[in-house]
């Protein structure tokens, strides 16, 4: 039996206060306050992650650039879900190899769920010996002795447990100023998908107490913010784990109730866990979005069988009929899988027909990577690289249909968007949200803040945003 995870204020850890300070006064015998640029890959429960690394390098006195060449401590927290992605931290972390040689007392390292992989911290250890950090995902709250270790020790500082992971409640968080903020709510996961790598690397599911939670969430809002994302691997499966009789259904009318707080977003739900309960929830609470992320990552039951997903295209269909049933406007996305280990056309025929019956507003869609150590990586596999690109286009190819088709729906309305700020491209033109996720871009009014609620008209519709004006 696993023994349930322990609830730990980072305030009360006096091992880790020692180590701020003596990291702090390291750096002011320098006389040059010490600056970290972290590179950040993966999902939004990673992004989070950097945020509580930020707010603890803030409390040694550390500045933030997004420049290698500023930095003293460059980091990469990385992710282990597709190899792509374990490539580009490889290939960035690689080029780093001259800026070393430069500047022998840069720090480099490298943080997350890659290295909960033993197999990747040996090829650090091994070819990339520039690297004077590693530390995994339960460990990041150690990061003052790690930093410290590392500024005093001529040999790289490794420091990954695979134990399943306490809650570290009250590390400080660095957000950027903005109207959104993520809040973790769970960690971990119990799932075991068999091509994912993800219980491997954040160990089992640990949901934080409610309380805990709705604390950060006042704190927040008494900062500026109006919306949030709870995050969790299967925010469906909160409270399972805790002493107090409490799941995600209740936990949403918990967080509605707070004053000041307008939007409340949410992911990822598992549908083999999504109750009655929790769809009135949703339904019932006003702050809760029109718009829900129900990953049901392929079609055939044939292959839904040999992932571990537990539930059948039938019942997926039958789920998305119900909760359209009580919210007949929401807003639905998937995550879907393309290529799984033999995986023959008419099994992906089968997804491309639950594209077609649920009208998906948005898909995030991936071709299958093997992940060593799951238990997809030793299935069998007939189907050619050829033609797995090809049913990938495709399925892109229906879904850009139906995206555009439900955009179009949008045309000459009026919709409530939270500005957040100017688009990338154009500093004239802001971007915001809609309550359902559609992103939409309209030019700057001197009037028009951060943070507030306009009313656009849609003047302008295309595949992934929509243009529009203040009214
Ligand atoms: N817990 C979430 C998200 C997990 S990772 C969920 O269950 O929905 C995000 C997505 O990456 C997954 O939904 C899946 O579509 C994709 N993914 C995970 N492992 C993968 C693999 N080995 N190859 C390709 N895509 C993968
Ligand atoms: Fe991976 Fe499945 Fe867990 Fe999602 S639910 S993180 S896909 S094992
Ligand atoms: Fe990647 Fe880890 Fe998130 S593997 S998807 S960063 S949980």
């Amino acid at each position: 039996m696993q023994t349930k995870a322990q609830h730990i204020s980072y305030n009360d850890n006096n091992e880790q206060i020692k180590y701020i300070k003596r990291v702090t006064d390291f750096f002011a015998s320098s006389g040059k306050a010490p600056i970290a640029n972290i590179h950040t890959f993966g999902c939004q429960q990673n992004e989070n992650d950097t945020e509580r690394i930020k707010g603890i390098l803030k409390q040694m006195g550390f500045g933030f650039t997004s420049e290698d060449e500023e930095a003293d401590f460059i980091l990469f927290n990385t992710c282990a879900v597709r190899e792509g992605a374990e490539d580009r931290v490889l290939g960035n972390l690689g080029a780093l190899k001259h800026l070393k040689l430069r500047k022998p007392n840069v720090l480099i390292g490298i943080c997350g769920c890659m290295m909960q992989q033993e197999h990747m911290v040996k090829r650090i250890k091994s070819k990339y010996r520039h690297v004077s950090i590693v530390f995994g995902t339960h460990t990041l709250f150690k990061l003052p002795q790690i930093l410290f270790e590392a500024i005093t020790r001529d040999k790289t500082v490794i420091n990954v447990c695979d134990a399943h992971g306490d809650i570290i409640e009250d590390i400080p968080i660095l957000r950027e100023s903005s109207p959104k903020a993520w809040v973790s709510i769970m960690y971990g996961c119990n799932n075991f998908c068999s091509y994912c790598i993800v219980p491997y690397t954040r160990g089992r599911e640990r949901s934080r107490k409610a309380d805990d939670i709705i604390a950060e969430i006042k704190k927040l809002v008494a900062e500026g913010v109006t919306e949030v994302t709870l995050l969790g691997q299967n925010v469906n499966s909160y409270g399972k784990d805790l002493d107090e009789n409490i799941d995600f259904a209740e936990l949403l009318r918990r967080v509605n109730e707070i004053d000041g707080l307008k939007r409340i977003r949410f992911m990822t739900s598992h549908p083999k866990d999504m109750t009655d309960r929790l769809i009135d929830a949703m339904a019932e609470c006003d702050k809760v979005c029109n718009q829900l992320h129900l990953p049901f990552q392929a079609g055939s039951n044939r292959i839904l069988k040999l992932m571990n997903r537990r539930y059948t295209k039938e019942d997926y269909l039958a789920l998305v009929g119900k909760i359209k049933a009580k919210m007949p406007d929401i807003s639905l996305s998937s995550d879907v899988i393309v290529g799984f280990p033999n995986e023959t056309k008419e099994d992906f025929l089968e997804t491309i027909d639950v594209l077609e019956k649920v009208r998906f507003d948005t898909i995030f869609s991936f071709i299958y990577s093997k992940r060593s150590g799951t238990p997809a990586a030793i299935m069998e596999d007939s189907i050619s690289d050829k033609e797995k690109h090809e049913n990938f286009d495709r399925l892109l190819e229906v879904q850009n249909r139906i995206s555009r088709e439900i955009n179009e729906t949008y045309g000459g309305k009026t919709v409530e968007v939270l500005v957040e700020g100017p688009s990338k491209n154009n500093p004239e033109i802001y971007s915001g949200r809609t309550d359902t996720g559609k992103t939409v871009n309209f030019p700057f009014h001197d009037e028009t803040k951060i943070g507030d609620y306009v009313n656009i008209k849609i003047t302008k519709v295309n595949t992934w945003s929509l243009d529009g004006e203040i009214i």
